[in-house]
């Protein structure tokens, strides 16, 4: 799917050193250290992440990694200089932003997040899509979750880079962003590989709730028997960055356990809202709903469970709530 000796990754990888070295030593650093000191990062952390900057300026990055047109061509492949056709004009695209080298799981840098130091708008600049870079696929912070341990059991699902950072800051090194894309199929079945659980934790707003039922129906077709999926809605305006470092790792922990939804509670819930099984027509509503996204389940147990759930809330047969596996070869 990506080829496999681009180019493009020694390249990424030098910006990322570049970046590296201007928050050590770049005269403008010290309004980007400020900046992570006051989102509560360490040092250590910054290291563990690769965190960097791109200083204010047009042309630094050109200027360092620049060279021939050939370079030129390769530094606009890989997302990192702008060339406007319109203007003629070649820049780099992050400038005085803080800088987060998205990785795949070989450890590749395939790209970059940028943070504005205020709140400048955008608030981030993502690196675009290019021939090492497909967005909806990867998974920030996988690889730093697998480095940093040996065995694993269950991932966090957050919405952003400050959220993964914030998380393994307190001690939760086992979170990875889907950066602002909504969870896919892929994603899952890329987690699944590596553990049995997982655990969405999205923002406390209306953006946050709806990623959480998107990231649902992505999960349903992934649900072996054995496979666990559970969500933690935070209170609202709160996101996983503000509120562990707001109450803490323990009570952070303690909150997941408590209120960990499982993912059929969850769907149950929210079908209850849509569809009321008080009357007749509310029970046909709701088994409508329900018996075609039950039944791309693949797990036979949990798929057989959940309908018998239908059918005690409808009074319909789980028979007739099951669709007939379709003959080899009509699967879509
Ligand atoms: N995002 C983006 N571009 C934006 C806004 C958001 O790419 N203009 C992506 C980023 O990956 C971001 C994620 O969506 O981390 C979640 O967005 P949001 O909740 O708005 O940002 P936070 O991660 O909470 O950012 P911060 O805490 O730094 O303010
Ligand atoms: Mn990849
Ligand atoms: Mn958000
Ligand atoms: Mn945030
Ligand atoms: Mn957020």
């Amino acid at each position: 799917r990506q080829p496999k000796d681009s180019p493009l990754y020694p390249l990424l990888e030098a910006a990322t050193q570049f970046f590296k070295q201007a928050l050590r030593n770049h005269p403008a650093k010290t309004k980007a250290v400020e900046y992570l000191k006051k989102r509560g990062l360490s040092g250590e952390i910054a290291r563990d992440f690769g965190l960097g900057f791109a200083p204010p300026g047009w042309d630094n990055l050109m200027q360092h990694l620049g060279g021939d047109s050939l370079q030129q061509k390769a530094l606009i492949d890989a997302g990192l200089v702008v060339d406007n056709a319109e203007s003629g004009r070649r820049y780099d695209r992050f400038r005085d932003r803080i800088m987060f080298p998205i990785r795949d799981s070989r450890g590749r840098v395939i790209a970059f997040g940028g943070r504005v130091l205020g709140d400048d708008k955008p608030k981030y600049l993502n690196s675009p899509e290019t021939p090492v870079f497909h967005k909806g696929q990867e998974l920030y912070g996988l690889y730093e979750a697998c480095q940093h341990n040996r065995q694993l059991n269950e991932l966090i699902v957050v919405e952003g880079y400050m959220d993964v950072i914030a998380l393994a800051q307190q001690g939760l090194r086992n979170a990875v962003a889907t950066l602002g894309t909504s969870t896919s199929e892929e994603h899952l079945k890329r987690m699944f590989r590596l553990v049995p659980q997982v655990l969405f934790c999205f923002d406390g707003d209306k953006a946050g709730r709806a990623a959480a039922w998107r990231a649902l129906e992505a999960a349903l077709p992934t649900l072996e028997d054995g496979r666990k999926v559970r969500f933690l809605f935070l209170p609202e305006g709160e996101d996983p960055d503000t509120l562990i470092r707001a109450e803490g790792l323990d009570a952070f922990q303690a909150r997941i356990v408590q209120h960990g939804m499982p993912l059929a509670d969850y769907f149950f819930q929210q079908l209850s809202r849509e569809a009321d099984p008080q009357s007749l027509e509310g029970k046909a509503h709701f088994a409508t709903l329900a018996a075609p996204m039950i039944n791309k389940v693949p797990g036979e147990k949990l798929r057989s469970l959940m309908l018998k759930r239908v059918s005690e809330l409808t009074g319909l047969d789980s028979s007739d709530l099951e669709i007939p596996a379709k003959p080899a070869g009509e699967n879509d």
